[in-house]
């Protein structure tokens, strides 16, 4: 059963995502943990075999794509370029199609994975309501991850496409990137999360990504799986930059352990600990910040009531994930707001 509904029409909510500690770890294996959004894209529109036609609140291009793609005629390019790799991830074929506007309540290039969201969105919506993509959502992360890798260029691993599709409301996603186990996580009572707008407006570097994801793979060849090594290990690397690549990896997946025990036990001041020193190793040691979120971080951590805070995604800009004491207001003048996990990606009505 593929169908959208029975007379075409296609609805459905794909959030952003915060990734809550366990950053640039999804591409060596590692373990994330993060919830999706409240606010992402949402897609209305109906199943037009043959052609996919999009129009998008938040980009001023639209995008019109006769299938099968391939032809050399109106290759498409900006927003539009993932659909190709994503029709032939999916294996759809010139049978499928939609026609449909997308809105969005995710501010754009914040680091919430507004681009992860439109590609998981428009799969699952040309796939269909309990099509196979449908039924097996980490199956359907991986395909648009691949599809996106195709489309940027950007070697991203799996865990915004997972932290979309994946998680029930309710519930944070711990995902093991080795072998794709989950477990849902529940937060802890007295700990609310706050993301906040750095106020660096950033797309993904490929560049710098590329960069830290080949130090991730070199360190692989020198050390083996990553997950493995241990500390003493990676300090004894004679490469000074690789040294301290290793050293976040190695120190960021402890610490998405040691945040799940907080969890159970209800630690929440120590749990904000945890992202006051995942943030200084991504400063110091990944070299994924800078001086002005820097100095976010500090003013948010600052706040009355701030029990930790970092910058969340893939950096150079973006968002701040923090963890407050119920109620607490920050005084910032850019975008931010309260988040509990709301679920992954789902069709509507
Ligand atoms: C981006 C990528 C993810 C992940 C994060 C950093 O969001 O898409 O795969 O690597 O950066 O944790």
């Amino acid at each position: 059963m593929t169908d959208q509904t029975t007379d075409g029409t296609v609805r459905l909510f794909s959030p952003g995502r915060v990734n809550l500690i366990g950053e640039h770890t999804d591409y060596s294996g590692g373990l994330v943990l993060p919830m999706a959004l409240g606010v992402g894209i949402t897609i209305e529109g109906t199943v037009t075999p043959g052609v996919v036609a999009l129009r998008s609140d938040a980009v001023a291009d639209e995008v019109h794509i006769e299938l099968p793609v391939g032809s050399g005629v109106d290759e498409p390019a900006g927003w539009g370029r993932v659909i190709a790799p994503l029709l032939e991830e999916l294996g759809l074929g010139a049978d499928r199609g939609l026609t449909a506007s997308l809105s969005s309540n995710l501010p754009p290039a914040s680091g919430l994975s507004s681009s992860s969201a439109v590609s998981c969105g428009l799969a699952l919506a040309l796939a269909g309501r309990g099509s196979s993509w449908d039924l097996d959502r980490m199956a359907l992360a991986g395909a648009c991850q691949r599809a996106e890798i195709a489309a940027t260029g950007v070697n991203i691993g799996i865990m915004d496409q997972a932290a979309i599709v994946v998680p029930g409301p309710g519930e944070a996603l711990l995902l093991d990137c080795d072998t794709l186990a989950t477990e849902p996580v529940r937060l802890p009572d007295g700990l609310e999360v706050l993301v906040v707008h750095s106020g660096v407006y950033r797309q993904l570097e490929s560049s710098q990504y590329n960069d830290r994801a080949a130090s991730a793979a070199e360190l692989t060849r020198r050390l083996g799986p990553l997950r493995s090594v241990d500390l003493a290990t990676v300090e004894a690397l004679d490469d000074e930059v690789l040294r301290r690549r290793g050293r976040h990896i190695v120190t960021e997946n402890a610490r998405v352990l040691e945040m799940i025990e907080v969890f159970d036990r209800g630690d929440v001041a120590r749990a904000g600990a945890i992202l006051d020193e995942g943030h200084r190793s991504l400063a110091v040691d990944y070299e994924t910040s800078n001086d002005e979120v820097d100095a976010m971080v500090a003013r948010v951590r600052a706040t009355p009531g701030v029990l930790g805070a970092r910058l969340t995604g893939g950096g150079f800009g973006g968002s701040l994930v923090a963890f407050c004491e119920p109620g607490t207001e920050l005084d910032v003048d850019t975008w931010w707001t309260r988040a509990a996990p709301a679920g992954g990606a789902r069709f509507l009505d």
